[in-house]
């Protein structure tokens, strides 16, 4: 459907939120609220979204670039004022326009399609929902299939404040009879505001005909406080758990669970309680995500595992184990069959294929080639206080327990190095380096002690 175009009204203070930051960027399972808003016009629209921004509108321009248009509201003087101020982009001429509300995720662009279609007939469509609490919503007068007017919770009688059927605040309007009606709107109600749904009754009384097209409530979902936001994430986020166990994969409790919206995650994979994935992580086949994990951003192949560990901005290949309590750092590359476990930090470096570094070890802006172990308690010692320095560990190399490794330094291929030592210097492919103190042993010690004691306690 062309020559539609979307408004979506982002300016509002968000009030109700008691926030610094504007309302439409807080985030449900990971995404802005009003992205959600963007996606499903665009989709249904096909054309960029203009967004009438005010209340920290830097910070929206920011998130979003050039994913959509952008319309000053400088004072927030009410939803009709804020599509007023779109009046340069209505007057080039777009036969219809959707307005949609910045805050409210769960508008689908099947929906907004049907608007569209619906628009076709009429001078205006309102989207509608049934609310079995409709508190706060604009109440909506429908009479055979017409919406007569809206009229805002604030400004009900007690009898019309019993109305179920709320406005959903998407609109379409034919755009040229919403410019006449714009140029008319009045502040004469209980918030002095320019109510955008005063033009609904506008047309309804010149007898335009405003069609109501109806949804399920949840589609109409606003939201205004966080209270609304936890309730919002709630149903957000069962509804991308349950899609993930559609497409095969087992979460073994989804209301435990915390998956953002853009995460993927292949078949057969398992996921326990308290496991996070987050950003545009995925998570490959016959994964198995064992409880107290976070994932963020990360792309984890086939049949690995992880348990109690953090990973963030990584990769790890097929079949590798990480954890428990393993903190891979941004920029970490783990090859398939490695095995990264307990206390294990790993930043900037790669690990090659087959490698361990199973226990208490801390590998910083460091290279291991394939089929390495490296012993408990080894550190990449990559920072002097000034720079950052790269270790490399070459294929088959074997690193004895408690080893510095000084960087810059490289350890030939298969080389051993002796558990304690401190390498400063580069060890040569196949030889064994021992970098530490030789053992001292002074006989009869103990003896010596005891007759020291002795010799003290009896001259006191
Ligand atoms: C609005 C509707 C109400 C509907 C409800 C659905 C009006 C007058 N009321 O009420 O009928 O049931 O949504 O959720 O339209 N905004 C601006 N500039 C402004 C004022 C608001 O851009 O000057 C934006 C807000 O950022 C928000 C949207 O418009 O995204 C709706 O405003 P909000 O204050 O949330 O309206 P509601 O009271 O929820
Ligand atoms: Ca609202």
């Amino acid at each position: 459907m062309g020559n539609a175009m979307a408004l979506i009204m982002a300016a509002g203070e968000g009030k109700r939120m008691k926030s610094k930051h504007p309302k439409p960027l807080f985030k449900l399972c990971g995404k802005p609220i009003l992205e959600y808003v963007m996606l499903a016009a665009q989709e249904a629209c096909g054309t960029k979204p203009v967004l009438i921004v005010g209340k920290g509108h830097e910070e929206i321009r920011d998130a979003f670039g050039d994913e959509a248009d952008y319309v000053m509201q400088e004072e927030q003087l009410g939803t009709g004022h804020a599509v007023m101020m779109a009046k340069d982009y209505l007057e080039k001429g777009s036969h219809y326009t959707l307005v949609l509300a910045g805050d409210m995720p769960f508008i689908t662009s099947n929906t907004i399609k049907r608007i569209l279609e619906t628009a076709k007939k009429a001078a205006a469509v309102v989207l509608a929902a049934t609310m079995e609490d409709p508190t706060g919503y604009g109440r909506a007068v429908i009479r055979d299939g017409c919406v007569q007017k809206i009229i805002e919770d604030k400004d009900c009688t007690d009898e019309q404040k019993r109305i179920k059927q709320v406005n959903s605040s998407v609109y379409c309007f034919n755009t040229e009879k919403l410019l006449q009606c714009l140029g008319k709107l009045k502040n004469n109600n209980a918030q002095g505001e320019y109510y955008l749904t005063d033009c609904i009754e506008m047309l309804a009384t010149a007898g335009e005909k405003v069609a109501a097209v109806i949804t399920d409530a949840e589609e109409c979902v606003g939201i205004n406080d966080r209270v609304q936001l936890s309730d919002a994430q709630r149903i957000m986020a069962q509804k991308i758990n349950t899609a993930h166990m559609r497409d095969g994969v087992t979460l073994i409790a989804p209301e435990n669970t915390y998956i953002d919206s853009d995460v993927k995650i292949g078949r057969d994979t398992t996921i326990y309680p308290d496991v996070v994935l987050e950003g545009c992580t995925e998570i490959g086949e016959d994964c198995i995500l064992y409880p107290g994990s976070r994932i963020a951003d990360s792309i984890i192949g086939n049949g690995v595992r992880v348990q109690n560990s953090v990973i963030l901005e990584s990769k790890v290949g097929d079949k590798s184990t990480i954890g428990p309590y393993a903190y891979l750092r941004p920029n970490s590359n783990i090859s398939a069959g490695c095995r990264i476990g307990d206390f294990v930090e790993i930043k900037n470096s790669t690990v090659g294929e087959g490698s361990k570094v199973p226990h208490l070890s801390y590998i910083g802006d460091g290279s291991i080639g394939k089929g390495c172990n490296i012993g408990c308690g080894s550190i990449f010692v990559n920072y002097d206080g000034v720079n950052k320095h790269h270790t490399q560990v070459e294929d088959g190399v074997f690193i004895g327990c408690n080893t510095n490794l000084i960087a810059p330094v490289t350890v030939g291929r298969e080389a051993y190095v002796a558990a304690g030592s401190t390498v400063t210097d580069d060890v040569p492919e196949g030889a064994l380096c021992i970098a530490r103190e030789r053992q001292v042993i002074k006989e009869g010690w103990t003896e010596k002690i005891k007759a020291m004691r002795a010799t003290k306690k009896a001259n006191t």
